[in-house]
C-alpha cells in the first residue's frame, strides 16, 4: 500500500477551530500526520480534537509570546518531535488609517505577523532535526493588493511574504518556508472582511463573480494546496508565494 504523504509527520496547524485552518488540520490528518490543534474556540477545538482522534488542542492566543512556545513544547512532549508548521491564525483590523485605533493596528500585526516570528524562534530548532521541515504560512492576496479599509491586515500580510522569504533563504536547505496567498475563500473570515463594505452580502457576490472561475474558494481547496506545500511533492520549493485566488488577480 502507498504511503500515507504525511505518515509519521508531526505538525502544529494554528487557526484550526474554523475556516481554512480547519480544513487543513482534517486533510493532513487523513494524510497520516499527527496534530497540535491551535484555536481560541474552546468547544469547537475540542470537538475537532476529538474527530481528529489522537489530536491534541491546545486553546490560546497566537499574539502571546509564551503560547507559542507552549506549543512547540506539547509537539514534542506528545509526539516527540516537530515537522511541520501550518500557520493560519489571522485577524482583520478593519477600519482606514485615520479611524482605526492604535492598540487595534499593533493587535492586528501581532496576530497575523508577530506570532509567525515567535512560533518560527521557539520551532526551528526542531525542525532543523533529521530530515528537516517546512513552515507554510497562510498570507493573503492582500500581501499584492489594497483593499479599502484594511491598513493593518494589507501590511501583516506583506510582511509575512518578507519573513518566509528570510527564514528560506536562512534555514535552507533543512527547511523548506513557503505562503499560501488566497483569494475571497468561503469562511467565517470573508463575511467579516465585507462588513468594511457598505453593502457586505453584495461585497461577498461581487468578489465571487470578480474571480475568473466564478466561485468562492472552499477550505477544501486551499487544503489541497496546502498538502502538496508540505509534503514531499514539493521538495524542490521554497520561499515561494503561490497565490490560489480563482484568478481575481488577474481579473
Ligand atoms: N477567507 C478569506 O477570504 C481569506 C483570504 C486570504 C487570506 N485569508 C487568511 O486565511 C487565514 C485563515 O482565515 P479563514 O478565512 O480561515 O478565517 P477564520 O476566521 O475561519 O479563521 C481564522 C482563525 O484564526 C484564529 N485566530 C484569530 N485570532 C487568533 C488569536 N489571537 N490566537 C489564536 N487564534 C486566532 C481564529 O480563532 C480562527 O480559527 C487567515 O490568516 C486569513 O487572513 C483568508
Amino acid at each position: 500500500m502507498e504511503k500515507s504523504k504525511l505518515e509519521d509527520k508531526v505538525c502544529i496547524v494554528t487557526g484550526a477551530t474554523s475556516g481554512m485552518g480547519r480544513g487543513i488540520a482534517t486533510s493532513f490528518y487523513e494524510h497520516g500526520a499527527k496534530i497540535i490543534l491551535s484555536g481560541r474556540n474552546k468547544e469547537r477545538g475540542n470537538a475537532l480534537a476529538q474527530e481528529l482522534s489522537g489530536s491534541v488542542f491546545i486553546p490560546g492566543d497566537v499574539g502571546n509570546v509564551d503560547y507559542n512556545k507552549r506549543l512547540v513544547t506539547e509537539a514534542i512532549n506528545a509526539f516527540g518531535r516537530l515537522d511541520i508548521l501550518s500557520l493560519n491564525a489571522g485577524i482583520l483590523g478593519l477600519g482606514n488609517v485615520i479611524d482605526l485605533p492604535i492598540a487595534e493596528w499593533k493587535r492586528t500585526l501581532d496576530v497575523n505577523l508577530s506570532s509567525l516570528f515567535y512560533i518560527s524562534k521557539y520551532a526551528i530548532p526542531y525542525l532543523l532535526k533529521d530530515d528537516g521541515g517546512t513552515i507554510l504560512i497562510n498570507a493573503s492576496i492582500a500581501a499584492f493588493k489594497g483593499f479599502p479599509n484594511h491598513p493593518a491586515y494589507c501590511a501583516s500580510k506583506g510582511a509575512t511574504l518578507a519573513l518566509m522569504r528570510q527564514m528560506a533563504v536562512e534555514y535552507a536547505p533543512k527547511i523548506r518556508v513557503n505562503a499560501i496567498c488566497p483569494g475571497p475563500v468561503d469562511t467565517p473570515l470573508i463575511w467579516d472582511s465585507a462588513r468594511a463594505f457598505p453593502n457586505p452580502q453584495e461585497a461577498v457576490e461581487s468578489a465571487e463573480r470578480a474571480t475568473l472561475l466564478n466561485r468562492l474558494g472552499t477550505p477544501e481547496d486551499i487544503a489541497k494546496l496546502a498538502l502538496f506545500l508540505v509534503s514531499e511533492d514539493s521538495s524542490w520549493i521554497t520561499g515561494t508565494a503561490m497565490t490560489i485566488d480563482g484568478g481575481i488577480l488577474n481579473a
